[in-house]
């Protein structure tokens, strides 16, 4: 392949990635952990999955990053995942050291790279990576949106009994309790929900959506979500590396937009070939506005609280 993917993180959500960008045949993939012998057995075992699955997509396993160098893309999931009971802010400080030791060694040997952060909590982990990395905004970018509102479109399907692939969602907000699905903007075969569904089923998916992450723990008992949230950074990878210029919810920095400054939050951006390429930004009423900045306070709490414990 001409184009090259590194996913940091061997784990569910890294080797779910790693396999979904490889049967796409996005690109070649290296997956890289700290475990030995866990990136290269799970990449041999992908590797001999592609002649079943048709692909030409090499995937290898390291646990060095001079196997990364030359990445166009490197995607973010090294870390500690929520167990039950935990919120994801009391991954905070283990998850940021994990984070800042990674992000050097990606920047070293990936300087052009677009990097696409996982690790939880996913907001705050966008600054470190932003501010360890040295990258401009464009290139560094958080996946939650895609994830939230992909949930967001499966409760609406499973609601109307329609297909999946006639909703859209439209999802705001830091990656916790506080996003903010916005029930005007999501639509089934262009036709707004609010005009399909009434008022107290809608209030109880935005509450489903909000409680995903949580929901799926809870079910699992060990460990959390993994195949939606590769999915979701895979189509964010795809958007750039064929420069599709998807519109997408991620977390990006903010910079005025929205009324919201020096904060990783997600709002709907277009990704491609070079990153971020422009922050869509559309008015809100008061009320919307008023949820907005209310996660975007819980954000930057979080950000605050990590810069004490990582000090
Ligand atoms: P996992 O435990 O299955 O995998 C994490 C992997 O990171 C492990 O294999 C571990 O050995 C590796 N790792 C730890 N420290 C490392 C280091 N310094 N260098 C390289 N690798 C290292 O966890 P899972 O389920 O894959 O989740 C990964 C992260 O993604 C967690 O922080 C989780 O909370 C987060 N997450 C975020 C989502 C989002 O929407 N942003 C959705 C799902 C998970
Ligand atoms: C999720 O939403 C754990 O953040 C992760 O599933």
């Amino acid at each position: 392949m001409d184009k090259k993917a590194t996913v940091i993180g061997a784990g569910n959500v890294g080797a779910t990635a790693a396999q979904r960008l490889a049967e796409k045949e996005l690109c070649d993939v290296v997956l890289i952990d700290i475990i030995e012998g866990v990136p290269q057995g799970k990449a041999l075992d992908l590797t001999e999955a592609a002649p079943i699955e048709k692909h030409d997509a090499k995937v290898s396993g390291s646990n060095g990053y001079e196997a990364s160098e030359g990445s166009d893309i490197v995607i973010i999931t090294a870390g500690v995942p929520r167990k039950p009971g935990m919120s994801r802010d009391d991954l905070l400080s283990t998850n940021a050291g994990i984070m800042k030791n990674v992000v050097e060694q990606v920047a070293k040997y990936s300087p052009e790279a677009k990097l696409i952060i996982v690790s939880n909590p996913l907001d705050a982990m966008c600054h470190v990576a932003l501010e360890v990395s040295g990258f401009p905004k464009n290139r560094v970018m958080g996946m939650a949106g895609v994830l939230d509102s992909a949930r967001f479109r499966a409760f609406i399907a499973m609601e109307l009994n329609v297909s999946v692939e006639n909703t859209h969602a439209f999802v705001l907000g830091g990656h916790g309790d506080t996003m903010v699905p916005l029930p005007r903007f999501s639509t089934v075969a262009g036709i707004p929900i609010t005009e399909l569904i009434s008022r107290e089923r809608i209030d109880a998916l935005v509450k489903r959506t909000a409680n995903g992450g949580a929901e799926i723990v809870g079910l699992l008992k060990s460990g959390s979500a993994f195949y939606a949230p590769a999915s979701a950074a895979v189509e964010m990878a795809e958007s750039i590396l064929k420069d599709k210029k998807k519109i997408l919810p991620c977390a990006v920095l903010l910079e005025g937009e929205y009324g919201i400054s020096d904060l990783f939050i997600g709002v709907p951006v277009k990704l491609g070939a070079s990153g971020v390429e422009q922050v869509i930004e559309i008015e809100l009423t008061e009320a919307e506005q008023a949820t907005l900045n209310r996660s975007a306070d819980a954000v930057r709490t979080l950000v605050e609280d990590m810069k004490k414990l990582t000090k």
